[in-house]
């Protein structure tokens, strides 16, 4: 049974409507409508400052992983309080640059980099490439060369351990497609080291997302100092070591270490060892930060109660949160605020108006429920809009920004015709 505490910043009223910081669901709806995507300022702000705590004096940067929600005015909340950010697109970096978030603490990740991205990066000023294979490396040195510039590069190593999580989010195992095995890392070092439009500046691993256990991540971090150590064997001198993100939140009933258990695990590696004494070390989180700030707040269109099985209709769907569909998560889906419509007590199908059985937000969820309730699906403020489609040509959520008692529309809920403002229709012969 998925248990429903509330997240940090998350609050109940006393007639029971859900409060986000000092705004109520209820609120957020009547202005901006349902289904909305809602955020605690708040909560994105205490997430990055409890890492920043854990590394204490440790030289470090955090790195948020804009991919978990890429909004601008999510990323400009971190660029204030000094993040960096790891990149999987130019299209992100481009949404970094509008927040006003820095380049030169950008890393960017993806094993797919084309070659106008990586032109666009090193333009941008980028902080460092991450590498994930030899046909990339070789690409960026060519590109840099021909820009008559030099890039900032680190390899992303895979370090074949088990994350434990999820296999669609599991990437540091040698079956994932993602970076370059760690036994085979040591002569594209090299190979870098004589490349005269590249520096080597870091070595970087990730080995996969929602972790809720950190000894994985001691694992990774023990792999990668001792490729470290093999590569200042050889006079190559490394600036950082980027650990990459991957640390779980609680949906319903995971019980993930604290942010200080996970940089505690990692800096027992990394402190104990001379040579990384002084390198500061980076990560790139991103659910973290992100999820646990975020709520889907949708309404009830219609119940249909049954004796087989009952369903709650909402006004969200697969298109606006893709996380149960896609991967079966379980995310914790609490009532919000109440309608006017009659109260029925049954075990639902929380279930949106996508023509597929996959449109379900929640399978077997005890609640008494009225059409025109306000439920809410917590934990989504990562990887819930920055994965929405338009499927079934469903605009967007609007996305709404909560600092205490004031309300920031950070994107509007999108017209419909802008969904077909790209399209044309054929002349008739
Ligand atoms: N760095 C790299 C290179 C990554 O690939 C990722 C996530 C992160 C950092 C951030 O990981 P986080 O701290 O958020 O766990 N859509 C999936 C998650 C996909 C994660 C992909 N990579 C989900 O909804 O669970």
């Amino acid at each position: 049974m998925p248990q429903t505490d509330l997240p940090p910043f998350f609050s109940r009223t006393a007639n029971g409507d859900l409060q986000i910081e000092q705004v109520t669901a209820s609120a957020i709806v009547d202005q901006f409508g349902s289904p909305t995507y809602v955020y605690s300022r708040a909560a994105i702000e205490s997430a990055f400052n409890a890492l920043t705590d854990a590394f204490g004096e440790r030289a470090h940067r955090i790195c948020y992983a804009v991919k978990a929600n890429s909004n601008i005015g999510i990323l400009s909340v971190l660029a204030r309080l000094g993040a960096g950010f790891d990149i999987v697109s130019y299209g992100e970096l481009a949404r970094v640059q509008a927040a006003g978030g820095d380049p030169a603490k950008t890393v960017f990740s993806g094993v797919g980099k084309s070659a106008d991205e990586i032109r666009g990066a090193l333009a941008a000023g980028i902080g460092c490439l991450n590498v994930e294979s030899e046909a990339e490396l070789r690409r960026i040195a060519e590109i840099a060369s021909e820009m008559q510039r030099i890039a900032p590069i680190s390899l992303r190593v895979n370090p074949d351990v088990d994350a434990r999580t999820h296999p669609y989010i599991s990437t540091g195992l040698k079956d994932n497609k993602f970076g370059i095995a760690i036994d085979e890392a040591l002569p594209l070092y090299e190979w870098a080291h004589t490349q005269p439009s590249l520096e080597i500046v870091g070595i970087d691993c990730h080995i996969g997302s929602q972790l809720t256990d950190v000894s994985p991540f001691r694992d990774a971090a023990e792999r990668v100092m001792k490729l470290a150590h093999r590569l200042a064997e050889r006079g190559i001198e490394l600036k950082h070591l980027d650990l990459g993100g991957g640390l779980g939140i609680r949906y319903t009933d995971e019980n993930p270490p604290p942010a200080a258990d996970w940089i505690e695990a990692i800096r027992s590696v990394v402190d104990a060892d001379p040579l990384a004494h002084d390198l500061p070390i980076w990560i790139e989180p991103g659910r973290f930060i992100a999820g646990p700030a975020g709520a889907l707040v949708t309404r009830v269109e219609y119940l249909k109660p049954g004796r087989h099985k009952s369903f709650a209709i909402i006004d969200a769907a697969m298109n606006d949160l893709m996380r149960p569909a896609l991967y079966g998560s379980d995310m914790a889906i609490v009532s919000a605020g109440r309608g006017d419509g009659d109260r029925l007590e049954a075990t639902w199908e929380i279930v949106g108006p996508i023509c597929e059985t996959g449109d379900f937000l929640g399978h077997d969820r005890p609640f008494e429920l009225g059409e025109g309730d306000l439920l809410a699906v917590l934990g989504a403020g990562a990887y819930g809009f920055s994965m929405a489609s338009n499927y079934n040509t469903r605009p967007r959520a609007a996305e709404v920004l909560v600092d205490g008692d004031t309300c920031h529309e950070i994107r509007r809920r999108e017209p419909l015709e802008s969904l077909w403002a790209l399209e044309q229709v054929p002349p008739a012969e």
